[in-house]
C-alpha cells in the first residue's frame, strides 16, 4: 500500500574493505515528513494512530526507557496528528535533563515515571488495568510499540525490492520482536535474519507469538549481536564500525542499527552470508539516541558530530 507520509532511500554500502567476493548490501531508510518518526517507527505507529482515530480516543500510553526511540516518536506523533501522549519512563529517579525525555516533553508527551521493578510488571493485568483507569480514553500500546497492529504497518514496507532488484535476504536489528515479525509477515518468502541487540532469551518466542501462522510456515532466523555486549552497553569495534559507515554517509548509532550493521559485517567477513547474492538491511532509525549516549559521556562530542551526518 503506498503511504505518502515516508519516503524510502536506498544507499548500496561499500564492501570494499571486506577484500573477498561478497553478496550485495543495501541499506533501506525510511524518511518522514516528521524527522523524529522515521526509521520503524511510522510503521510501527500507523495502524495504532489509526485505531485512536476510528474510536474516537483521546491518546495513546506506551512505555519506555529512559532514552527510548519510541516514546520521542510516540510524542512526535501526537504533536503531529493531534493526539495526547502518556510516556510510561522506567526510571528510578527522573531527569528532566535527559535530552530524549526533554524533547517528549517539549512536544506535550505526558510523562510518568515508575521504578525499574514495578516497570518489570508491566504487561501485568494489574499496572496495565490501573493505567486503564487512570487513563480512559487512551489506547494502551506496549513497549517499543510491538503489537500486531505494528506488525500490520512493517508488513508493507516494501525492503526486498531494491534499486538493483530483489534482495535475497533481509535484515535489521531486534529488540521487543515487531520490527523482524512484520518483515516476516511481508517478506514473500524471502528469508529474513534478524541480529538481536539484546539478551533475551524469549525473543524468538515473542516473534513467534506475532506471526499470524505457526513460526515454521516462515523462513526466519535470529542471530544474536556478535560482541556479546548487554543492551544499551557497545565495544570501541562497534563504534569504529558506525564512524565507518559515516564516511559512506550511512549514519547509525551503535546501540540498534550500528550494533547490527556490525555483526552482519562479521558474519559477511566470515564468508557465512556468501550463499546470498543481494542482502536488504532495514535502517531502523533511532538517532536522536546519539544525543543521549553524548550526555552520558559514552561518546565523545567529535563522534556525536561524525555519526549524527552533522561533520
Ligand atoms: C532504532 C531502533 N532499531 C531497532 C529497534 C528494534 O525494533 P523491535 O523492538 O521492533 O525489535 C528499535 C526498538 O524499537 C529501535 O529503536
Amino acid at each position: 500500500m503506498s503511504d505518502p507520509f515516508y519516503q524510502l532511500q536506498w544507499q548500496r554500502l561499500d564492501l570494499a574493505l571486506l577484500q573477498q567476493p561478497q553478496p550485495e548490501v543495501w541499506i533501506c531508510q525510511l524518511h518522514c515528513a516528521v524527522p523524529s518518526i522515521a526509521g520503524n517507527k511510522w510503521l510501527k505507529l500507523k495502524y495504532h494512530i489509526q485505531q485512536i482515530q476510528q474510536h474516537n480516543k483521546s491518546g495513546i500510553l506506551s512505555f519506555g526507557g529512559a532514552f527510548s526511540n519510541h516514546l520521542l516518536a510516540l510524542a512526535a506523533a501526537g504533536q503531529h496528528f493531534g493526539f495526547s501522549t502518556v510516556g510510561v519512563v522506567r526510571s528510578h529517579q527522573p531527569d528532566l535533563a535527559n535530552p530524549t525525555l526533554q524533547q517528549c516533553r517539549k512536544l506535550g508527551m505526558q510523562l510518568q515515571f515508575v521504578s525499574p521493578a514495578l516497570y518489570r510488571t508491566k504487561t501485568t493485568a494489574m499496572l496495565l488495568a490501573e493505567l486503564q483507569q487512570q487513563y480512559p480514553d487512551y489506547l494502551i500500546v506496549p513497549e517499543g510499540g510491538t503489537s500486531a497492529a505494528a506488525v500490520q504497518g512493517v508488513a508493507e514496507l516494501p525492503l526486498a525490492a531494491t534499486p538493483n532488484g530483489p534482495a535475497d535476504l533481509l535484515c535489521c536489528a531486534s529488540a521487543s520482536g515487531g520490527t523482524i515479525a512484520g518483515l516476516i509477515v511481508g517478506s514473500n518468502g524471502t528469508p529474513v535474519l534478524g541480529i538481536s541487540v539484546v539478551k533475551d532469551a524469549s525473543l524468538s518466542q515473542k516473534i513467534s507469538v506475532l506471526l499470524p501462522e505457526p513460526a515454521s510456515q516462515w523462513h526466519w532466523q535470529l542471530q544474536p549481536e556478535l560482541t556479546n555486549r548487554a543492551y544499551g552497553k557497545f565495544t570501541a569495534e562497534t563504534l569504529h564500525t558506525c564512524l565507518e559507515l559515516a564516511t559512506q554517509q550511512i549514519y547509525t548509532e551503535p546501540v540498534y542499527t550500528g550494533k547490527a550493521l556490525h555483526t552482519l559485517l562479521q558474519l559477511l567477513a566470515r564468508g557465512e552470508l556468501a550463499p546470498y547474492r543481494r542482502i536488504a538491511f532495514f535502517h531502523t532509525g533511532g538517532l536522536q539516541g546519539l544525543a543521549g549516549l553524548r550526555y552520558r559521556s559514552l561518546i565523545r562530542d567529535a563522534d556525536y558530530c561524525k555519526l549524527s551526518g552533522a561533520n
